[in-house]
Parts: structure tokens; sequence; C-alpha cells
């Protein structure tokens, strides 16, 4: 059957559009809602978000609305995730839609230009914590199934479950707890994440390989209490020297990550897309005289090789800093990983170059923290064809393939649990949607052509499958 046969184009487009306004002042009102899976962070919140998700999709008439969350570590329950179904008839396959509702936290209120959790609609985008990451991917779903149900009725046959995690943006500790009490329920034969985004704001992209995640500390302790800095300064180095030294020998003099056994990945993407340097220096508003680490394109260093990072530093504040040679210092460490690599072999690789780097013989203590695998598509799948052919009659241009350096770990929970099924990544993000910054956002524009996209999408793989 030729991709999109049968699928009401025309109708999809009039309903999607009918809709679009519900559908923005139903992300306005979600992006109200303050929810962040952080033990720090007031639960109340993320528990209403999981409900007015619950909500949405109940009114849409998916039946079995159900909020569910996986046992942490000392009984603390997960994030609530909801899920809902709507069956597949008889013999027909089933699609499952993921999201996630859980937000970052704000940061310094004095960086927004409009209160984080107030959704204000301005140079047709929608602003606000969230709206983009990720509850723009929740609108996507919700709305293109609300369009779908109008033009075809709710007797079509595909089967559609939404799973919309609430822990995300807190590394899902409990999701695999989750998925082990509730995998059979989340059975698909294919699966569309809509976390990711788009190439640019006017040009869609199907995101086709993600980066895997590691992250750890290290701590250098090399004596074991303060010492006068004038007394033994000089002959004894101090823990945060000492600890510099040793994060210094992840890079080489490119600035490229140093550490063996963690190779380039292949590559799933348009061997095209490519980065400009100038565009990417804007994205992230850097001088000019910053000069850039590592070699090959800018995409190929985003999305196929690895990268390390110190995110954190354990060392008394400058505020109550005296002559002390410092005892002990510890660093958190974030490795991204490029498609292909395995999670354990690199943490077993920093683990082995700290312990071969300790400088001047100082004890050093390796912490593994939490591993993320990353993602590349099978280029022979069908699914993405189809998805392609969706977003090209949205847009009317033609999609992008390209990688994306961050990591989304549901994908490999699910590509492990369900080996046969295809995975599409998608959302509504752009480069100037700040996902984690201050003043984040959606084009509107963009959210209204990936919502028909998405539409145009289980349309044609119902009809595909039935045939
Ligand atoms: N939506 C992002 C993943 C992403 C990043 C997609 C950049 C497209 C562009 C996701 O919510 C995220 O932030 N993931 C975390 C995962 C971590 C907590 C394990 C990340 O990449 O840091
Ligand atoms: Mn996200």
């Amino acid at each position: 059957m030729r991709i999109g046969g049968g699928v009401p184009v025309g109708a999809l487009r009039d309903r999607v559009e009918a809709g679009f306004r519900t559908a923005v002042a139903d992300l306005a009102k979600l992006v109200e809602i303050p929810g962040i899976a952080w033990p720090a962070f007031d639960p109340t919140h993320l528990n209403h978000s999981a409900e007015a998700v619950a909500g949405l999709l109940r009114d849409a008439g998916v039946g079995d609305v159900r909020i569910v969350r996986g046992a942490g570590q000392g009984g603390r329950p997960g994030g609530p995730a909801v899920l809902a179904r709507k069956p597949a008839a008889e013999g027909r396959r089933t699609v499952l839609l993921y999201a996630h509702h859980d937000v970052q936290p704000p940061g310094d209120p004095e960086l927004w230009s409009a209160p984080a959790f107030t959704a204000v609609e301005r140079d047709g985008r929608l602003w606000g914590r969230g709206v983009a990451d990720d509850k723009a991917g929740i609108i996507m779903h919700l709305a293109s199934y609300r369009a779908l149900t109008e033009v075809l009725g709710t007797g079509f046959g595909l089967g559609v479950t939404f799973f919309i995690e609430g822990e995300e943006e807190s590394g899902s500790p409990t999701l695999d707890g989750l998925l082990g009490a509730h995998g059979e329920e989340l059975r698909a034969d294919v699966i569309i994440v809509a976390d990711s985004g788009n190439w640019q704001v006017g040009v869609p992209a199907l995101t086709t390989s993600l980066r895997g995640l590691v992250d750890g500390f290290i701590e250098v302790a090399p004596f074991d209490h303060g010492l006068h800095s004038g007394t033994f300064g000089g002959p004894v180095l101090d823990a945060v020297t000492l600890l510099a030294r040793l994060i210094a020998t992840f890079h080489d003099g490119d600035g490229a990550v140093a550490i063996c056994g963690l190779p380039a990945g292949q590559n799933s993407t348009d061997p095209a897309a490519d980065i400009d340097e100038a565009e990417f220096r804007a994205q992230a508003s850097l001088p000019n005289a910053l000069h850039l680490a590592g070699t090959g394109s800018i995409a190929s260093r985003l999305w196929n090789r690895p990268a390390l990072s110190i995110i954190a530093l354990d060392a008394p504040a400058t505020a109550v800093a005296s002559n002390t040679l410092l005892p002990s210092a510890r660093a958190k460490f974030s490795l991204r990983l490029a498609p292909g690599t395995n999670p354990d072999t690199a943490m077993e690789a920093v683990r082995q170059h700290v312990k071969a780097n300790a400088p001047f013989g100082a004890e050093v203590r390796f912490i593994p923290g939490s591993a993320s695998a990353p993602f590349s598509a099978a280029s022979h799948d069908e699914a993405p064809r189809v998805a392609l052919w969706a977003m090209e009659q949205a847009w009317g241009v033609a999609p992008v393939r390209m990688g994306v350096g961050g990591s989304i770990p549901v994908v490999e929970h699910l590509a492990g649990r369900f080996p046969e099924a295809q995975i599409l990544i998608t959302g509504a993000e752009d480069p100037g949607s700040r996902a984690h910054g201050p003043d984040e956002s959606v084009h509107l524009g963009d959210l209204q052509n990936g919502i028909l996209a998405e539409a145009l999408l289980l349309a044609a793989l119902g009809n595909q499958w039935r045939g």
C-alpha cells in the first residue's frame, strides 16, 4: 500500500486547526502546575500535574485512565505516571504514545522575563517552564488523538496507549519497577516518544539518534585532615588542586574527551544535516573569543562523540575560605555517550582512567552513578518512513533525520522490553526553545504542525496495517 493511502488529510488538517486554540489553552493550564520530580520539591504539584493530564485524557474519551507509580528506593513511591488505553480492535495493532509531565526546576526567577509557571503567549510562541519539554509532547498526543476520533470516530481500529511519565527529569529512578509492573499494558508495535524537537522553526525533524549518559562522583582525599598552608604548602598539594589536575586529564589539547574506550558512534542521521558554527554560537550566546572544543563537524561532536562535563564540585565556599590545605574534594561528572557505546563499558572506562591518573599518588575514590544507553534508529523500519511522509504533509517542507546530544532513558527501557517495536522520536522543541533554561518556549505554528503530523501518522499506520 502507498504510504498515506486513504488518509483524510484535508479533514484532519481542518480538525487540528479547529481544535488548536483548545490545545493551546490545555497546554497553558498544564504549564501553570509546577510539577517537579526532585526530592527537594513539594510532590503535591506533581500529583496535581498527573491528575490534570489524566483529566484531559478522560475528557478526550480515552478509556481506562490510571495514575501509576513505581516503587523507589526505601519504599519511597516514584513520580506519578499516567497510563491510558484505547484497546486495539481484534487483530489490529497498537501504538504507544510517550511524553513526560514533570519539568525541570525553574532556577533563578530573576532570569525569567515573566514568572516561570505563568503561561504567556507572545511572538507566536507560548512561554513557561515545561511548555516545550515536555508538556508540548503531551499536547501533541492528546490533540492528535482528538482530531483522529473526531474525523474517524472512536471505532478506528488502531490501539492507542498513552504513557505520560512523571519523573523523567530526575533520571527516571523508578521506571524499571514501573515497567516491571505495567510492562504488558505498554506492549506496542510502534512507540512515539514526543520528547525531542524539530530541526528549526518551520523545518520538521525525526530524531534518529540520542546520546547515552553516565554519571558519578570522583573524590580525591590525599591526607586525612586540613593542614596549615604556610607550614605544609609547597611540598604538599591540596585536594582541590589534585582533583583539578585529575579532571584536566579527561580532555586532550583540543578539548576532546581523552578517556580510552569511548569511541565515536555510527550515524543514522542525514549525512547533510550539520549545524552552522555561527548559528550554534548564537543559540548558546557564546562570546566570539571563546574557542569551541573538539574537532569535526558540530553535528558530529554533538551527536556522535562523547562529551564529559563536571556538573558539581564539593569544596568549601569562598566565603568561608581559610589558609588550609584541603584534605578532600569531590566532583560529579556527567558523560554523554555516542550511539553504540555500552553504558557499563563506559562507566568502567572512566573508573580505569581515574585510577590510572591518580595525581601524586593521592587516594582517589570512584563512585558510579546512573547509566542510560544511547539510541540509534534502525534504517529499514516502516514506521519512520510513514512518519517522514506525515511531517512532509503537515509542514509542506522536507523533514530532516537528525541526532540529539541529549538522552531519553525511557527509549532504551522500551527498546529492551519490546525489541520488535519501532521507535519514533518526535517533539515540539526547536533550537530556540531553551529547554531547562530560563524563558523556555514553544513555537505555536510548529506545535500545530506537529499535532497534524502525528494525526496523519496514526491514521496512516492504521490504514497500512489494516490492508
Ligand atoms: N527532552 C530531553 C531530551 C532532549 C534533550 C531532547 C535535548 C532533545 C534535545 C529530556 O527531558 C532530558 O532532558 N533528558 C535528560 C536525561 C537525564 C535526566 C537522564 C538529559 O538529557 O539530560
Ligand atoms: Mn524532556
